[in-house]
């Protein structure tokens, strides 16, 4: 799959002029030359936000997005990469049929909710992803009109992104954008509300609320996408987020990442060590890459952790048994220590002989973590082979004969 900024667009909106207008607001290059006093400077003033994002967020100034300083440095290093993170997440097959669901019937308006909207980095993630589906499947039925939601504190970063959108629109489409400061005040029901890296800056009790008013404004058939960052603390922060919002909404169908509506196995109540997150490889566009050099910062690989769901969805997404949540990795094979004699104590697939012999054999054994469909960890076992193309964390995982050695973990 290509990168959002490479989708040939032409229903919404034009993104080749989107990112050239995105290059000459940050006026980096100036005929292809760079002008590098600038570019530390930018450099600089990133390292500091993403500093204080990172390691230090008793230093994070609740209105970064309204210094200068904070707000450059976003829309230069924070814009793309969260635009591809929603990009790359919906255009999987797995979320793709229920996008498509929305567009079989005429729809006057399509109303997208922003939660958090910063510079509209997930709108302009979701305008791509249509740019996309309807490219490729000619049935779906173009909305007439869009109108978003822009929910932000910060009135200069939604100007800011309610101008670089509108300013690479195509001329045929009809598009408001309404700035809105609260959920609470929010009117117009929606067909797709988006809260991308935004949960983490709310306190830990207002959260589930939040999310809930929200949610409580979708249509039927509607979706949700929270995408928080990938650290330990946001992603199992996120997981007893949607432990709130499951028992409060029964109609919340989750389309990815879990394979099941139980408790999250890796949640902030669980005392597990491991926690769910995700990664995407794109290729970082040359002005950030740029940044990169002189930040120290490296964009190559966007991890995040996320939650989609489809309010009573059109029809269930496609079953699977399990989800990888790590990549295959070795394990310490001492075939009498504990560890290998829980496993062995604990299949739920496989013979316990073929397991000895498994963990024998010269090559070494490799580990798989997964969630399945009854919300449980299980480890997977595979003779690691260096030939075969290994198991990658996200990969949803069949039943039949896929990963067929398996026990089950601690929780
Ligand atoms: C990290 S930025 C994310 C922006 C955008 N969604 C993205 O992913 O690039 C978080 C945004 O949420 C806004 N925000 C944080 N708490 C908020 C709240 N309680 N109400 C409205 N906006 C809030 C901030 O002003 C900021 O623009």
């Amino acid at each position: 799959m290509r990168n959002f900024y490479e989708i040939e667009s032409k229903f919404f909106i034009n993104i080749a002029n989107y990112m050239n207008n995105w290059e000459n607001y940050l006026g980096i290059f100036d005929n292809n030359t760079e002008k590098k006093a600038l570019t530390q400077r930018i450099a600089s003033h990133v390292q500091t936000l993403w500093n204080q994002f990172n390691q230090d967020r008793s230093k994070l100034d609740k209105h970064y997005m309204n210094t200068g300083d904070g707000f450059q440095a976003y829309i230069a290093s924070f814009l793309l990469p969260n635009i591809e993170r929603v990009f790359s997440t919906l255009v999987r097959d797995e979320n793709i049929f229920a996008i498509e669901s929305l567009f079989l019937v005429e729809k006057d308006e399509l109303v997208i909710t922003d939660f958090g909207c910063g510079p509209l980095s997930g709108t302009i993630g979701i305008l791509s992803v249509l740019e996309y589906i309807f490219s490729i499947n000619h049935k779906l039925i173009l909305p007439k009109k869009i109108h978003i939601n822009a929910i932000d504190r910060s009135d200069k970063i939604v100007d800011f992104g309610k101008k670089l959108l509108t300013k690479s629109l195509f001329e045929s489409v009809v598009v408001s954008v309404e700035h809105i400061t609260s959920p609470e005040k929010v009117t117009k029901n929606s067909d797709v509300i988006l809260g991308i890296n935004v949960f983490n800056e709310i306190p830990l009790k207002h959260r589930a609320k939040t999310l809930n008013s929200l949610y409580s404004k979708l249509n039927n058939g509607g979706l949700l996408l929270v995408m928080e960052p990938g650290q330990e603390e946001h992603a199992k922060s996120l997981g007893t987020l949607r432990n709130e919002f499951i028992s409060a909404n029964n109609d919340g169908q989750i389309i990815s990442p879990c394979a099941h509506r139980k408790n999250c196995p890796l949640s902030t109540e669980t005392t597990r060590k491991d926690w769910c997150w995700f990664r995407h490889s794109w290729n970082t566009p040359k002005t950030i890459a740029l940044i990169d050099k002189f930040s120290k910062l490296d964009h190559h690989e966007l991890n995040f952790s996320y939650l989609f769901v489809q309010k009573n969805s059109v029809q269930s997404a496609e079953t699977f048994f399990a989800r990888s949540i790590s990549d295959e990795f070795p394990i310490e094979i001492k075939a009498k220590s504990p560890q290998i004699e829980y496993f062995k104590n604990n299949l739920v697939s496989g013979e316990k002989e073929e397991f000895l012999k498994m963990v024998e054999y010269e090559g070494g054994l490799n580990k798989i973590l997964l969630c399945t469909k009854e919300g449980e960890l299980e480890s997977a076992f595979v003779i690691a082979d260096p030939t075969q193309k290994p198991y990658r964390r996200g990969r949803r995982v069949k039943l039949d004969s896929e990963l067929y050695m398996r026990a089950k973990e601690r929780n």
